[in-house]
């Protein structure tokens, strides 16, 4: 019996790989994906898989399809989960199961194992991308069933097994990284009283320490997607890891928040998206110029919405689909330029263009127009206000 573990190196996965052995007398395939998590973290991973006992370990690299098929098209959707996240773990979930599955398949494996704890939405997000794609593949989730709940009892049992690692056991933050976002979560974010401290941010400097200097740049959007910076074009990835570069420099991307999971449990997290920030930014300067108002509200319905479909773990749906293609029709007008103006912590739009822009300034001028009669507005507030006087004047009866 074979089973195909989504392994990253850490400690839990690393305890997983001979706890499925001796547990379920299993083979077990490690499969690694390469998301964009930090170098340190895939140095070596195959070594250190087959040292914890895995048969075979493989490393697939998604960085790009990542970037492309979920990112981008959840940026035209305007997905903002509970008004600010910008879901970067709930998005690397299923993509992550998608390929573990594909090899699973293609191995003929039995079952499929994750590391995510019983008590977050990984697990759920996992499991529900693997009902999709396998319905027929069991799966094992060790942290539903062991019994080793610490630190210290994880690396107790590898130690017991003569299984090295660099786990410590002061490393007291979960964190989650890959080319879109990183995560931190758990030690002192623990109690909403504290205030975050350096090692709760990763890639951006604090806003104070950024550059005394703002610094502009330009976006160019087609059809909701980021085709350009600075005149470069650039493909979604590379548009993606240099933008994320620009950002963390001036401290762009940070949320500290704390959000209702799925399951229940309220968690805080420090969450920097400093590129995925920027092109938000840009997304909905564009948008101001071109979606009228029924357009922009049924956007914003579709982002509320959306964000829930993938928070949820629901992404190989025939709801998330129905999302997008909305998303995809409301965004062939996204084209245009942006100038953004980036400033300790800051992303302003200061400049926007779009071919498909409604704005008129004939139209909006506060001096004399040649095209709208003021007196046309009459009529209009008479009827949109006859429902107020009616019942106004009932009451005065
Ligand atoms: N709370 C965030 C979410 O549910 C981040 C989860 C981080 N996951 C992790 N395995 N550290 O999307
Ligand atoms: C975990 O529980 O494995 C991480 C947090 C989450 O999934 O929400």
């Amino acid at each position: 019996n074979k089973v195909v573990l989504a392994y990253s190196g850490g400690l839990d996965t690393s305890a997983i790989i001979p706890w499925l052995k001796e547990n379920y007398n299993v083979e077990v395939i490690a499969f690694v994906a390469n998301i964009g998590q930090s170098k340190k973290d895939l140095f070596g991973i195959e070594k250190k898989a087959l040292k914890s006992g895995a048969s075979s370990c493989y490393v697939s690299d998604v960085k790009e399809e990542f970037i492309k098929n979920y990112v981008y098209p959840i940026l035209k959707t305007g997905a903002l989960y509970e008004g600010s996240y910008l879901l970067g773990t709930a998005l690397a979930r299923p993509i992550i199961a998608q390929k573990q599955v594909e090899l699973a398949l293609k191995v003929g494996a039995d079952a499929l194992c994750h590391g995510a704890t019983g008590k977050g939405n990984d697990q759920i997000r996992f499991e529900m991308s693997y009902a999709a794609l396998a319905p027929n593949l069991h799966v094992i989730a060790p942290w539903r069933e062991w019994k080793l709940h610490s630190r210290e009892s994880l690396l107790k049992y590898l130690e017991e097994r003569n299984i090295s690692t660099t786990a410590t056991l002061e490393k007291i933050y979960s964190k989650d990284e890959n080319i879109w976002h990183i995560s931190t979560e758990g030690g002192l974010l623990e109690d909403p009283w504290n205030r975050s401290n350096k090692d709760c941010w990763s890639w951006t400097v604090e806003p104070e320490d950024a550059p005394e200097e703002a610094e502009y740049i330009s976006l160019r959007l087609k059809e909701g997607s980021v085709v350009a910076i600075n005149n470069q074009e650039l493909n979604p990835l590379k548009c993606v890891e240099k933008l994320n570069q620009i950002g963390s420099k001036h401290a762009i991307g940070r949320i500290d928040i704390i959000e209702n999971r799925l399951i229940g449990i309220k968690s805080r997290g420090c969450y920097e998206t400093p590129g995925g920030t920027i092109i938000t930014a840009a997304i909905k300067a564009i948008e101001q110029l071109v979606l009228d108002r029924e357009s922009f509200q049924w956007r914003e319905k579709i982002g509320l919405e959306m964000s829930l479909v993938v928070y949820d773990g629901r992404w190989f749906s025939p709801i998330r689909e129905s999302l997008q293609a909305a998303a995809d029709s409301l965004s062939s007008s996204i084209n245009g330029e942006v100038i953004l103006k980036l400033y300790k912590g800051s992303v302003t739009s200061v400049q926007k263009y779009s071919p498909n822009t409604l704005y008129s300034p004939e139209y909006a001028t506060f001096g004399k127009d040649e095209v709208y009669k003021q007196s046309d507005a009459d009529g209009f507030i008479r009827l949109f206000s006859l429902s107020s006087r009616i019942r106004a004047k009932n009451k005065l009866k």
